[in-house]
């Protein structure tokens, strides 16, 4: 994969200041009592509640060490978040910032995974009726191949079910595709290229 480089689009390295636009902080996130804010579905009530999960990877994995999946619930959560997404997309993937922050955070609930009190990878889940959008997987190029991916999605399916909803949908970059086969998403279409990169329709579909 491409290292930090400069796009037809522009520089994406642009200072993390003005990306995230306010300082960190642990507080919670705008008009938000505890998590309220980012467990609120877009649509409807929350059936349920999940909880955090805890993820060990394969003890006999020298790069194994435990990671903790949770759902977002203060400022810096999300900045630390952003960042990441920043780093991953923007920078390694030089995907443009204005397709990488697209407008729909605000409507999304947001998981991550923690180790060792950082930020290592996260994604995004926007609910529309009984479907799930999934988007915004990253994980941090250091904390890879361990199966962290794989266990975001498996709680996006949690997330899925405890709202109520059945079906998940993605675009996929082609690279990547056996990561979603094994989850159990099938591609659908054709191959099309968004953010100059390769994708392909995916969707999952519950069992009730
Ligand atoms: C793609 C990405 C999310 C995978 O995260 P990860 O935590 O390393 O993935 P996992 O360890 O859970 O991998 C599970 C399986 O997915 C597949 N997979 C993961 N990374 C892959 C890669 N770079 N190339 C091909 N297959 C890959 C493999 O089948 C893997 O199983 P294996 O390790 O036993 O071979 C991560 O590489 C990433 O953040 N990439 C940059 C951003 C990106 O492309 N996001 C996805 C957008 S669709």
């Amino acid at each position: 994969m491409a290292a930090a480089q400069e796009t037809a689009h522009g520089d994406c390295r642009e200072p993390l200041r003005e990306l995230l636009g306010t300082a960190a902080s642990s507080s919670p996130l705008p008009g938000q009592k505890d998590n309220a804010y980012l467990s609120r579905p877009a649509d409807g009530p929350v059936c349920g509640k999940l909880e955090h999960v805890e993820v060990t990877p394969s003890e006999t994995s020298p790069a194994a060490a435990e990671f903790e999946i949770r759902r977002i619930t203060t400022r810096a959560e999300m900045e630390a978040a952003l960042v990441l997404r920043y780093e991953v997309f923007c920078v390694e993937q030089g995907v443009p910032r204005s397709e990488e922050r697209d407008g729909r955070d605000h409507d999304a609930t947001h998981l991550i995974a923690v180790e060792n009190d950082a930020v290592v990878a996260t994604c995004r889940l926007v609910f529309v009726g009984n479907t799930v959008q999934f988007s915004r997987l990253a994980v941090a190029r250091t904390a890879r191949r361990r199966g962290i991916a794989a266990a975001m999605l498996r709680v996006a399916d949690e997330q899925t079910r405890a709202r109520g909803a059945n079906r998940l949908v993605l675009h996929a970059q082609t690279y990547a595709r056996s990561l979603y086969e094994q989850a159990g998403y099938v591609a659908r279409g054709r191959e099309f290229v968004e953010a100059n990169i390769e994708h392909v329709a995916m969707e999952k579909l519950l069992e009730r």
